[in-house]
């Protein structure tokens, strides 16, 4: 499959949000990345259940929902009421991360796990199978405009070589620094759902952005 894009809304202008989502409804983006924060998991906050809601109403791509959240089992059916098609939950704060994505397949939502950058791989493996989708965090969550963290590349070829022995359809997202420079270089390392934020967001034309980094990679694989 070409990889998919995700522009993430957290580098959208907040006064002007509706015009923002129209701008993804008309360009070749394929889902919208929404970005939870709770100041708590990480040093930020951004917003809540009614603007998730308000974005849903006038988004007519699938919601992509990025809880950095603490117990976030408490709040993914209001997740799922606002709006979510998919809820991506992090490793770090889920003990009980197989119930918790029983639950997200329950609700109907595609089912994520993101791991920050620090998070082996390999501390999938006996859940992998159940996955839907997973997150790797090429920076640390809480901010958008960072800096991509290189070691993003072993990470996504991890991930691909283990879903390729445990779950072959596996989504492999990865999030925090995604630009035209390095796209193609993460899409052959496994990426198959790219989240950008400022490389939209800032970009003279976000259209055009998107559509720079839609196009095909020659060669994805290991
Ligand atoms: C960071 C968020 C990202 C962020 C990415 O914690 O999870 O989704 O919006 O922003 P950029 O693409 O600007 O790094
Ligand atoms: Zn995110």
């Amino acid at each position: 499959m070409n990889h998919l894009i995700a522009p993430s809304i957290l580098a959208a202008d907040f006064a002007n949000l509706q015009r923002d989502i129209e701008l993804i409804n008309n360009s070749e983006a394929d889902w919208v990345h929404v970005d939870i924060m709770d100041g708590v998991f990480v040093p930020n906050i951004s917003f809540g259940f009614p603007v998730v809601k308000a974005v849903n109403k006038h988004a007519k791509k699938p919601l992509d929902v990025h809880l950095m959240i603490v117990e976030p089992d408490r709040y993914l059916k209001n997740f799922k009421e606002a709006g979510a098609a998919g809820i991506t939950v992090h490793y770090e704060v889920c003990p009980n991360l197989h119930r918790t994505i029983q639950y997200i397949k329950e609700l109907g939502c595609r089912a994520g796990v993101a791991l920050n950058p620090h998070t082996p791989v390999a501390l999938l493996e006996d859940i992998i199978a159940d996955l839907d989708m997973v997150l790797i965090m090429s920076v640390n969550p809480g901010f958008g405009g960072q800096r991509f963290i290189e070691h993003t590349y072993k990470k996504l070829k991890d991930i691909k070589a283990l879903s390729g022995r445990h779950n072959p359809g596996l989504l492999i997202e990865v999030d925090g620094g995604v630009d035209e420079k390095n796209i193609a270089k993460l899409v052959e390392a496994g990426a198959n759902v790219l989240v950008a934020g400022n490389s939209v967001f800032s970009a003279a034309d976000p259209a055009a952005a998107i559509a720079y980094l839609k196009k095909p990679v020659a060669s994805p694989g290991l």
